[in-house]
């Protein structure tokens, strides 16, 4: 089989290193990839949102499967233009992934169906919003309506930040048209668990729990990223939780879609914080997450891509989805100054032996070398009997990768670990 996976990041790296144990699969396509894949995939020089070169590739080559991994394409639409072309996708169609693309969207169909999150209220008029504020309880959360590259949240600890971060989403655009609407939500507090679940639009199948760290520095300081790195299970998530969270957050999402009209395919990620008054919804994603995906699909005994074609076909429910009985921990291997300015181009090495949990998120091959090219340049994951052995595993490799103005968090999987000893 001929497979394309859309997108070129860790999480992108990580599913084609999976996707790659099926037997049947002759070749995998990257697009665009990154040159720290090049061993794994066929790296080609199409963007992800491009979505009519991706479909004119696709069509070319002869695709049997696509795999559309991050956010922007799926909402452009890009799994809709390539079924019209008969190419099956792993990935929901635009109608679906607007559960991520607008936030009012997605807060307004937990209203109407009850699924527990944030109390909120959704705002396009800047003064409407601000006098909202004088009364509204402080701290507060303010997001930006559409896709904003996780950084359209801000949490105010005062009246005076939250004033300004409307002024600044609603006045100054700062993440663009994504600040039209607003949503100003309840502050919760709580561990945070992310759950990344494969549907056909009918079952769910909640992958194992796991646990992100997005702030940039060691003791959850500095500021947001896309994510740090990453362990898997959640000490947090026990098995009551997790059927709570099934009878009350998963399946009635599923069905909430399905009665819209909007049916979901693919992989839903549910962002959940465990609050004192039982979990609620932080966010959907209508996808894999990153760096997430990095420690759960190591962790998947199950043939992904049989449990992919399960969600497009409509069989899940007689499909395996098996999980192993261990622990993985990945750590994120950025450039000193992520996520605001840093440089780049630095040669990095990975040993051979160690490059089978190596995920590349930003590199490029230059004349036979390998450079960073990003502030998340790699991830490395390890996986052990428990938390402790995967957490050492993990942070041997990253010391024996090296590349200029590396940057990685001491602390990953330490949160997890103390919760587990308490
Ligand atoms: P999001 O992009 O919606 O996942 O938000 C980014 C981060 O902001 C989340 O991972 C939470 O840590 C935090 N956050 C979002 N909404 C809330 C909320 N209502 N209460 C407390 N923290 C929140
Ligand atoms: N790690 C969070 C995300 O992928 O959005």
């Amino acid at each position: 089989m001929k497979i394309m996976v859309v997108g070129g990041g860790g999480r992108e790296h990580a599913i084609i290193k999976k996707i790659k144990e099926n037997k049947s699969v002759e070749v995998i396509y990257a697009l665009p990839g990154n040159g720290g894949m090049a061993n794994d995939a066929v790296c080609v020089d199409i963007g992800a949102k491009d979505i009519e070169k991706i479909v004119a590739f696709a069509v070319e080559t002869g695709i049997d499967y696509a795999v559309v991994a991050p956010d922007d394409p799926l909402v452009l639409g890009c799994v809709d233009a390539l079924e019209e072309k008969g190419i099956p996708c792993f990935g929901p169609r635009a109608n679906a992934a607007i559960i991520e693309g607008s936030k009012v969207f997605s807060k307004n169909l937990m209203k109407k169906y009850g699924i527990p999150t944030a109390a909120y209220e959704v705002f396009d008029d800047m003064q409407a919003a601000l006098d909202y504020l004088e009364t509204a309880p402080i701290p507060t959360v303010i997001k930006a309506d559409g896709l904003a590259l996780g950084k359209g949240v801000i949490i105010a600890n005062t009246l005076d930040e939250a004033k300004a971060a409307v002024i600044s989403m609603m006045q100054d655009k700062a993440f663009g048209a994504s600040g039209d609407h607003i949503v100003i939500e309840e502050f919760l507090t709580g561990p945070e668990v992310s759950v990344l679940s494969f549907t056909d639009g009918e079952v769910v199948v909640p992958m194992i729990s796991s646990m992100d760290h997005k702030r940039a520095g060691d003791n959850d300081t500095g500021l947001n990223t896309g994510g740090m790195g990453t362990v898997a299970p959640n000490p947090y998530y026990t098995d009551d939780i997790a059927r709570e969270c099934m009878e009350k957050i998963f399946k009635p999402t599923i069905d909430a879609m399905n009665k819209e009209g909007r049916t979901f395919k693919g992989c839903l990620y549910f962002g959940l914080m465990l609050t004192p008054n039982g979990p609620k919804v932080i966010e959907y994603n209508c996808r894999f997450g990153d760096p997430e995906t990095q420690v759960v699909l190591p962790l998947l005994e199950s043939d992904l891509l049989t449990v992919m074609q399960a969600t497009t076909n409509g069989t899940l429910a007689e499909t395996e989805v098996k999980f192993k009985n261990a622990h993985a921990c990945c750590v994120i291997m950025a450039s000193e100054g992520y996520p605001v300015s840093y440089e780049k181009g630095f040669e990095m090495t990975i040993p051979e032996k160690i490059a089978d949990s190596v995920y590349v998120a930003g590199a490029n091959l230059k004349d036979g070398k390998l450079l960073t090219n990003g502030g998340r340049v790699l991830g490395v994951t390890a996986v052990a009997d428990s938390l402790e052995g995967a957490i050492e595993a993990s942070y041997k490799k990253v010391g024996e990768i090296s590349f200029g103005n590396a940057y990685y968090r001491h602390d990953i999987g330490q949160k997890a670990l103390a919760a587990y000893k308490s």
